[in-house]
């Protein structure tokens, strides 16, 4: 995600600083030896992992299928303050921040940009991850609102801050997510059914039970809830995922920034500074309308977020589970599929430089017809490690190899996965898991700390194998195939799916990788899902300077690869300053919903609207002209 002036994890730096560690000998030894397992045929970073050479492409079934899977032209990279679709589709708004979600509920106002009662029942900011469910002829849309740009949301007020209480708490309000009906009007076009039975806004204040081994743990108790089993909220929610028993997950990303202390000298425990919580906030100042928030006076209160949070989108009344088994951390999506043997499986990546990749494999059975309600309460969680030779394995955090109690494993998840040695990543963000073979991506969006200082537990970065360019700006997509295509094996084969890279500015590594070139090329994948035909959609949240490393990308955008052919091809360019972020489809795979968050961050867009207007994340809905298929 961005953030008005710093990125989250930026912020984190600002406020924990960790000593420069660059060890240029470890790492050009480190780059060396990566040129040997390579096969030395390859300059290092370059072609060493070209698409269709590897095992885990050896077998594909390129051959039988159509040299173009895609059916559409490519977009070029473009500046302009729009959507930009492909020739013969088309696309139009769905749901913007600010609309309401009952019809008692006023209009979004530019003027005043709302107000805490009116935001609490109207759609959430910064749309994120999103996912569709259908039940007995009702559609609904479960919608994360994963934060809210204080100068745009405040941009009503003096310099863009919080000028009374009521500011403060309608930002609060625009996080958390909505969940509505929609339904296609006369014209065809989807909308927001307002006041449905269905509609539901879930908020940083709304009752959630906490389940799973860290549930009732001394550390999660508080004054106001002493047994440690309800938390009030969710916030920062960003990726999503959806189960095969229709419930929505959604995940608690960067939760530290919200916590802050009134005492600015208190001193947060190690424990809460590897997860970036201190003593000052983000500048949302909930701690100022809630104790709650005031990591000083209520010092475990941070432990009862950064968890995996599931929703029944069909009731209401049913109450959020915060699922602590797969553990806590920056959790960005969570990407689950039902292994051979029953068990659900779910990816997670933990987005923040030098943080890891895990798994969380359930301990019941998944079944078609009966109740799944806990399946995701209990089971095994664990990190990976991958290894140059193009091998990697999952590491279990238990007890015994991390000298934890389970509870705590699933309370300092970071702690525990230092402990295994788990391979430092370059910020995973969402995992997607391809329907039509055993095969899992992760977009590794960048890490301009690689090989330049450890992560914020000490760990080594050293440039590694899915991680193997020394400040890297561009980032990268990472994919494995279980062994025996089963998600529960401990084993994996991986390879590099795409390096992004400016093949027009460099020519080293940091070109990119051969399917990277001057038509399609884009920095910091992001958002990233298969459809049902097993084609990648990948988003972006990069930089859009469109100058010097990134001249040539525009702004941000979303393309889709072909995994067998490792072609990739821009679908789509967004407007000025957003992030293109947040995809699914209709069940009748007709329309493809596409999230657009914080256009003009920094001030640069009035984006969907124009003219004068504020500019509104929102949803939109992409249709090709000739109602086909699309996804
Ligand atoms: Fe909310 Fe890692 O993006
Ligand atoms: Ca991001
Ligand atoms: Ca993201």
């Amino acid at each position: 995600m961005s953030q008005d002036e710093l990125s989250f994890d930026e912020h984190d730096e600002r406020i924990n600083p960790r000593a420069e560690e660059t060890d240029f000998d470890r790492v050009v030894e480190s780059a060396l030896s990566r040129r040997g397992f390579l096969g030395g045929v390859m300059t290092f970073g370059l072609g060493s992992f070209l698409v269709g050479t590897t095992a885990l492409t050896r077998d594909s079934v390129a051959m039988q299928i159509s040299p173009d899977r895609f059916g559409f032209a490519q977009v070029a990279a473009n500046v302009e303050d729009t959507i930009t679709v492909p020739e013969g589709f088309t696309w139009e708004p769905v749901v913007q921040w600010g609309d309401p979600l009952w019809s008692d509920v006023p209009e979004f106002d530019d003027a005043t940009r709302g107000t805490a009662a009116s935001q609490a029942r109207a759609f959430g900011d910064n749309n994120d991850g999103m996912s569709i469910f259908t039940k007995n002829g009702r559609t609904v849309m479960a919608i994360n609102n994963e934060y809210t740009n204080r100068k745009i949301i405040w941009g009503n007020r003096p310099e863009g801050k919080p000028a009374e209480a009521d500011d403060i708490e309608k930002g609060m309000m625009a996080h958390g997510v909505s969940v509505f009906e929609v339904a296609r009007d006369d014209a065809g076009n989807w909308q927001v059914v307002k006041d449905s039975d269905l509609n539901r806004r879930i908020t940083p204040r709304s009752e959630m039970d906490l389940t799973g081994p860290a549930a009732g743990h001394d550390l999660m108790k508080t004054d106001a809830d002493p047994s440690g089993t309800k938390s009030l909220g969710t916030w920062n929610n960003c990726g999503n995922g959806e189960t095969p028993w229709g419930t929505y997950l959604t995940c608690e990303e960067n939760f530290n920034g919200y916590f802050s202390a009134a005492d600015e000298a208190h001193e947060v425990s190690a424990e809460l500074k590897r997860y970036g919580v201190s003593s000052k906030d983000w500048g949302y100042g909930w701690a100022k309308v809630d104790d709650r928030f005031d990591v000083a006076k209520n010092p475990n209160e941070p432990n009862r977020a950064g968890y995996v949070v599931e929703i029944d989108p069909f009731d209401p009344t049913a109450t959020p589970k915060k699922r602590t088994a797969l553990g806590r951390f920056k959790h960005e999506n969570a990407a689950v599929v039902i292994a051979a043997n029953g068990k659900a499986v779910v990816y997670l990546g933990d987005d923040e430089r030098g943080e890891f990749l895990y798994k969380f494999v359930s301990a019941g059975i998944y079944s078609a017809t009966g109740d799944n309600s806990d399946l995701l309460a209990e089971g095994d969680l664990f990190v990976a490690k991958f290894h140059d030779d193009m091998r990697g394995e999952w590491l279990a955090l238990t007890p015994d190899t991390t000298g934890m109690s389970d509870a705590e494993i699933r309370i300092h998840t970071r702690q525990a996965a230092s402990k295994v040695g788990a391979t430092t990543m370059d910020r995973p963000e969402w995992v997607a898991v391809n329907p039509t073979r055993a095969e899992v991506h992760v977009a590794l969006t960048n890490n301009k700390n690689r090989g330049k200082k450890p992560n914020a537990g000490g760990d080594d970065t050293s440039v590694n194998g899915p991680n193997p360019r020394v400040g890297n700006n561009y980032g990268q997509i990472a994919r494995w195939m279980p062994d025996n295509e089963d998600h529960t094996a401990t084993g994996f084969a991986w390879d590099l799916f795409a390096l992004a890279g400016n093949p027009e500015v460099h020519s080293d590594a940091y070109a990119g990788s051969e399917n990277i070139n001057a038509g399609n090329m884009f920095n910091a994948p992001d958002g990233m899902a298969f459809d049902q035909t097993g084609l990648l959609w990948i988003q972006t949240d990069g930089k859009y300077s469109n100058e010097g490393d990134f001249a040539g990308m525009g702004n941000n955008q979303m393309l889709c690869g072909d995994t067998v052919t490792g072609e990739i091809r821009r679908f789509l360019v967004g407007p000025k300053e957003c992030e293109v972020t947040g995809i699914c489809w209709s069940p009748d795979r007709r329309t493809m919903f596409v999230g657009i968050q914080h256009p003009g961050e920094k001030g640069n867009s009035h984006f969907p609207r124009g003219g004068t207007s504020v500019p509104r994340s929102g949803v939109f809905a992409i249709r090709r002209e000739d109602g086909g298929l699309i996804g």
